[in-house]
């Protein structure tokens, strides 16, 4: 048929099992290096110090809580992982693969495994998840910001004095354009252009990308501390939080944290303590895997798990490592007779139902074989060509070699992905090790809650929709069908999970068997179970925990501008409360 534009065939699409696009060019050059004068190595570190907030986790929420603390009190910041500034893997949108891909001990990326099967990531670096994420920045709903009781004009404060560093306006090339016009024209309406806020409808949303593709991080917030009143150790893994019974309560003693064991890259032990004062206090914000990690690992957790690795117990809390929860991410990879730009997420359609729908392109194989590390590389943990299990160094290099061979076109394209709201089933954590840097076993029960399935389905079907819609037509050739292209995501290793012959066509069944996450995972120190509504770990004194451990739900379509914004937040609120009673 003239005209008719023939794909490669199925099966060579089946063979690169791919979901995600490979890297752009492997770019050598490096941001220049940000030298705060506040940041250190821990190994320069003294055996005791003390400071009038201690930090543990400089991530996403703990730069924006630490610079804050600074401008009126001393603050110590105690990261485990190194500096993002000058790695490129982590400055550059065109390289988002890279750490994801990087196995290493260094690696500013912890790949993580939760026994449903499904390949994550965590931080381990300073910013945190800003530094390996995707970018997308978009505010929680009004309806979120109510519910979790925050004051709706400190937090619109609060996400502005966040979005002047590090929010930018996306680019929209022609491939996010196309997947923003199939969005509207499947109904997702109204288009509400270009926005932070959350709403109803198709949009824009911001980036930490600029327009150059540059990341900016939560670290580069940084650069409104205090530098006299600030202290960043890196490479510093906190291993405990010591605690004293001062005073007594009704009668029964009550914990009071006062002090953090940990070491620096030689393995040296430090002990950080607080200043005396009533307004003194440690604060977690080691993300959703490493805060009630940690809380474990000083005594305050369950107390079977304690009991079993030997913990002395501070207070028995069974809820530590509970009601943890992961969006569960679907997506179908359309293959483009055209090239497209790389692209992460820019537009979100936000639906009705619970779903929303996200999208991510790439094109450019400047170095390509000899770039091998992009998420369609055999090396990466998630979206890969070689399953985890079968990642022997021969069978990687075997696989890289095949990838060589393939024309580039099969790489070619986008995904289209969506994540439902919530979600409503939840899951739990449970220490394996005493050791800081061993993973704790995490379980997320990915649609144990039928709505949540719904949800999918109907992400799902909206999908299929904007690829079969007239605006998109041009970025996917005619010859593949949706439920062809349905049928090469259902059949990629995109996880551990076994298949089943109807993967492809019941979409239930597809969005169990093709489950992936978004690394919006949350949960293990929530609001009402494991602290207050102002943060404080109930049950014991000066001790609070801040990051997106403690959201209900994920907030917005994607929670980074919420997770930056409550550090600011509790940062002000916590200044505010010192300097009244001062
Ligand atoms: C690959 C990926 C893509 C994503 N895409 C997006 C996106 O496009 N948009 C979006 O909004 N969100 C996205 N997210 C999610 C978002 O980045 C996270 O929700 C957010 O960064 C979590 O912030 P946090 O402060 O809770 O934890 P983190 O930012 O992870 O911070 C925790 C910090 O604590 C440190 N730490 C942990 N344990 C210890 C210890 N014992 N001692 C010392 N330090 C410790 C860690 O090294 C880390 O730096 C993505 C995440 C990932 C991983
Ligand atoms: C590093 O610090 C010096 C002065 O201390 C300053 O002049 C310079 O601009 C800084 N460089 C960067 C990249 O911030
Ligand atoms: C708090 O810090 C700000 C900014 O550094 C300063 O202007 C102010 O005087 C400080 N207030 C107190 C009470 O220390
Ligand atoms: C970047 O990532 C690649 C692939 O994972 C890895 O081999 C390389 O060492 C990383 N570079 C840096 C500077 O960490
Ligand atoms: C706990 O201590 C007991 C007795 O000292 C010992 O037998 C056991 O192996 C320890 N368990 C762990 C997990 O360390
Ligand atoms: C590489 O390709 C060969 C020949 O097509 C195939 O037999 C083999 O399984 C492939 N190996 C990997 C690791 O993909
Ligand atoms: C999906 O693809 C596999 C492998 O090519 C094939 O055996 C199967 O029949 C296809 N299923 C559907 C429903 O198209
Ligand atoms: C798909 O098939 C499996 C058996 O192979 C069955 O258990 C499951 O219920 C089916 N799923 C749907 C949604 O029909």
């Amino acid at each position: 048929m003239v005209g008719r534009r023939s794909a490669p065939s199925v099966a060579y699409f089946l063979v690169t099992h791919a979901l995600f696009f490979l890297l752009a060019c492997r770019l050598s050059a490096s941001q220049q290096a940000r030298n705060y004068t506040f940041v250190h190595d821990a190994r320069t570190a003294p055996e005791i110090s003390y400071y009038d907030y201690i930090i543990v986790g400089g991530g996403t929420a703990g730069c924006p809580l630490a610079a804050t603390l600074s401008q009126n009190a001393t603050v110590l910041v105690l990261e485990r992982g190194g500096s993002p500034y000058g790695d490129p893997n982590i400055t550059y949108l065109a390289n988002f693969g890279a750490p994801l891909a990087d196995a290493s001990p260094s690696s500013p990326s912890q790949r993580f495994i939760s026994e449903d099967g499904v390949i994550n990531a965590r931080a381990r670096v300073l910013g945190g998840g800003s530094c390996l994420n995707a970018g997308f920045y978009s505010r929680a709903e009004a309806d979120y910001i109510r519910d979790v009781g925050w004051n709706s004009e400190l937090a619109k404060q609060s996400y502005e004095w966040v979005e002047k560093k590090v929010a930018f306006q996306p680019p929209m090339k022609q491939w996010q354009s196309a997947v923003r016009d199939g969005l509207i024209d499947a109904g997702v309406l109204p288009n509400n252009g270009f926005t932070y806020d959350h709403m109803y409808g198709t949009k824009v949303g911001g980036s930490i990308f600029d327009t150059a593709g540059h990341r900016h991080t939560a670290a580069d917030l940084l650069d409104y501390a205090n530098p006299d009143g600030l202290t960043v150790l890196l490479k510093a893994t906190a291993h405990k939080v010591l605690f004293h019974t001062r005073g007594t309560q009704e009668g029964k003693a009550r914990p009071t944290a006062h002090a953090v064991v940990f070491r620096d890259s030689t393995g040296a032990k430090h002990r950080a303590y607080l200043n005396s004062g009533a307004h003194n206090e440690i604060i977690i914000s080691a993300g959703s895997l490493g805060s009630p990690q940690l809380l474990i690992l000083s005594g305050v957790g369950p107390v079977d798990q304690l009991k079993a690795h030997n913990i002395t117990v501070v207070l028995d809390q069974p809820m530590v490592g509970q009601l943890m929860s992961d969006n569960p991410m679907n997506a179908v990879f359309v293959p483009s007779p055209v090239p497209v730009e790389v692209s992460l997420i820019e537009v979100v359609g936000i639906t009705h139902f619970g779903s929303y729908i996200e999208a991510a392109s790439g094109a450019n194989f400047g170095s390509f074989p000899d770039n091998d590390y992009g998420l369609f590389s055999p090396k990466i943990g998630q979206l890969s060509t070689l399953p985890p299990k079968q990642r022997t160094p021969e069978a990687l290099e075997r696989a890289i070699y095949n990838m060589s061979k393939l024309d580039r076109a099969a790489f070619r394209g986008g995904f289209i992905l969506e994540k439902i709201m919530g979600p409503i089933s939840t899951g739990h954590l449970e220490l394996t090790s005493k050791n800081p840097n061993v993973n704790p076993s995490v379980t997320f029960n990915y649609f144990k809650h039928p709505e949540d399935l719904a949800r999918c389905v109907q992400g799902m079907s909206t999908i299929e929709r904007v690829i079969g819609s007239k605006p998109f037509s041009k970025f996917r050739y005619d010859t593949l069908s949706v439920p062809q292209l349905l049928n090469m995501t259902a059949t990629a290793p995109v996880n551990l999970l076994p298949r089943h012959s109807n993967s492809s066509v019941s979409l239930e069944q597809f969005c169990k068997d093709t489950v992936m996450t978004i690394w919006h995972y949350h949960g293990g120190c929530q609001v009402g179970a494991v602290v207050d509504r102002d943060y404080k770990v109930i049950g014991v004194d000066a001790l609070r925990v801040i990051d997106g451990s403690t959201f209900n739900a994920s907030p917005g379509t994607n929670p980074q501008a919420t997770v930056m914004m409550l550090g600011r937040y509790m940062g002000v609120t916590m200044l505010t409360k010192r300097l009244a009673s001062a």
